[in-house]
C-alpha cells in the first residue's frame, strides 16, 4: 500500500505588529511551541512556522489527507493561541481572519486560508512554499501560467519529453462558486480569457498529464466574499512541486523576476507590483506594500521538511525589487485614481456599499435630452458675445 504524504500550508492573520506590517516574535514563538508539540505527539510528521507580513503560516506534513478535521482543528487552535498573544500585547487586528466563533469540521469558509497537496513522495521531492502578504489568491494566476504553460519561462516545456503532453489547470470562479478544468496547451487561449481576470477566476491547482500527479495547489478563498465585507486581504499561499517532469526549481522561481501587478496593497484596494523578497524583508511598509512574496524551498524526505531555503534571498531578484519600487512610485502618483485604485466593481464587494448608501438619494436622473454643459450659466452670458 502506498502511504501518501500530505503537505498542508494553513495560514491566518491573527494580529499585526505594527499595524498590518508583521507578526510579533511572541506570536511566532507560541505557534512554534504548538507545532513542536504536534510533531512530538505524532499528529504531524514535520512542521515549520513561517510568516509573510502579518500572516502566520503553518507548513505541515502528515498522513491525514486534505481537509482533515484533525489537521484543520490543530491549525484553528494554534491561531486561537496566537490571537491570545496578540490580544495581550494589544497588537493590531487581533484575530483578524478568524471569522467564526467555533470550529466545525474543517476550515472551509472560516477565514484561515489553506493550500494542501497529497502525493506519493518521489525519491527526491523538491517543493516550494510561496507565502504572500497584501494581495489576493488570483496573484498566483500569472506565475502558474508562466511555470506550467509558457515555454519562454519554462524551457522544460520544450526540452523535457515528460512535459510535452502539458498540464491541466483547475480554475475556480469565486463569484459564482463553480469550477472548470482547462487542458493546456490545447485550451490555453480559452483559459487566459478567464485567468487574466484574477479577482474572479483563480487557478486552484495544476496537474501533470504525463505523471498524473498534482504539481501545484493554491489557497483560493476570498475573505471579503465569505464575510460580505472587507476584513483584510486574503494573503494567499501556494505549493509547487519541482523537477523530474515538472518545472525545475529555477523555472518555478523565474516568473517572479518580473514584478507583475496584483490587487491588494493599502486597504486591499489598490494595484501594486508584487515584490519577491527574503524572509527578513517580508514586512510591507510603504503604503502597506508593495505586496510581498517569499519562497521557501524544502526537500521532503520520508515526510520530513528538509529546509527551508530562503529562495528569493538571492541577488538575481534584486532587479525585480528595483523595478517594483519604480512601478510603486509610478502607481502611487495616481493617488485615488484608477488603475492604481481597484476598479469600482471590486470595491463593491468591500467598502463601496457604505458610501453608496449614504449618498444614494442625492443622485438625480439626467433630463432627456441631457443638460448642455452651459446649463446653470446666466442666459445673457453666451448671448452678449454673439
Ligand atoms: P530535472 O533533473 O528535474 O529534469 O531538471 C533538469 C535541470 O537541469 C534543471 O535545471
Ligand atoms: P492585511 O490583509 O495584511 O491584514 O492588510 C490589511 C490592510 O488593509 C492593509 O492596508
Ligand atoms: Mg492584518
Ligand atoms: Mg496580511
Amino acid at each position: 500500500m502506498i502511504l501518501l504524504i500530505t503537505l498542508s500550508i494553513i495560514k491566518a492573520d491573527t494580529g499585526g505588529f505594527v499595524g498590518h506590517s508583521a507578526v510579533h516574535p511572541d506570536m511566532m514563538a507560541a505557534a512554534r511551541h504548538a507545532m513542536d508539540r504536534a510533531v512530538r505527539s505524532e499528529l504531524l510528521i514535520d512542521g515549520h512556522v513561517a510568516s509573510c507580513g502579518d500572516d502566520v503560516s503553518l507548513i505541515m506534513t502528515h498522513r491525514y489527507g486534505a481537509d482533515s478535521q484533525l489537521i484543520h482543528s490543530f491549525a484553528w487552535d494554534t491561531f486561537q493561541t496566537t490571537t491570545g498573544v496578540a490580544r495581550e500585547l494589544g497588537l493590531y487586528g487581533a484575530g483578524q481572519d478568524l471569522l467564526s466563533d467555533a470550529f466545525s469540521g474543517n476550515l472551509r469558509g472560516m477565514g484561515p486560508g489553506y493550500a494542501e497537496l497529497e502525493f506519493d513522495e518521489r525519491p527526491s521531492e523538491p517543493v516550494v512554499c510561496f507565502l504572500a502578504d497584501k494581495t489576493e489568491p488570483g496573484a498566483w494566476n500569472y506565475p502558474l501560467y508562466k511555470m506550467f504553460a509558457d515555454p519562454f519561462n519554462t524551457a522544460g516545456l520544450v526540452i523535457d519529453a515528460k512535459m510535452h503532453a502539458g498540464f491541466v489547470f483547475e480554475v475556480y470562479d469565486l463569484f459564482e462558486e463553480k469550477w472548470i478544468c482547462f487542458d493546456c496547451p490545447a485550451e490555453l487561449y480559452d483559459m487566459l480569457m478567464y485567468i487574466g481576470a484574477p479577482a474572479r477566476y483563480v487557478v486552484h491547482g495544476v496537474r501533470s498529464k504525463t505523471l498524473g500527479e498534482t504539481a501545484a495547489a493554491t489557497s483560493t478563498q476570498r475573505l471579503s466574499l465569505i464575510a460580505g465585507r472587507y476584513v483584510g486581504k486574503d494573503d494567499p499561499v501556494m505549493i509547487v512541486r519541482a523537477q523530474s517532469g515538472l518545472p525545475a526549481l529555477g523555472e518555478v522561481l523565474e516568473p517572479f523576476a518580473f514584478p507583475f501587478t496584483v490587487g491588494g496593497c493599502m486597504r486591499g484596494s489598490h494595484h501594486a507590483p508584487f515584490m519577491p523578497v527574503s524572509v527578513g524583508h517580508a514586512h510591507p511598509a510603504r503604503f502597506d506594500g508593495p505586496p510581498r512574496v517569499v519562497a521557501l524551498g524544502f526537500q521532503i524526505h520520508d515526510g520530513r521538511l528538509v529546509g527551508p531555503r530562503d529562495l528569493f534571498a538571492d541577488p538575481s531578484f534584486d532587479e525585480a525589487r528595483h523595478q517594483a519600487n519604480l512601478a510603486m512610485d509610478y502607481l502611487r502618483r495616481h493617488g485615488p485614481f484608477e488603475p492604481h485604485r481597484l476598479p469600482l466593481e471590486d470595491l463593491e464587494y468591500t467598502t463601496m456599499p457604505q458610501i453608496q448608501a449614504r449618498i444614494a438619494d442625492r443622485w438625480t436622473p439626467l433630463p432627456s435630452p441631457p443638460v448642455p454643459a452651459t446649463a446653470g450659466r446666466p442666459a445673457s452670458a453666451g448671448a452678449a458675445k454673439s
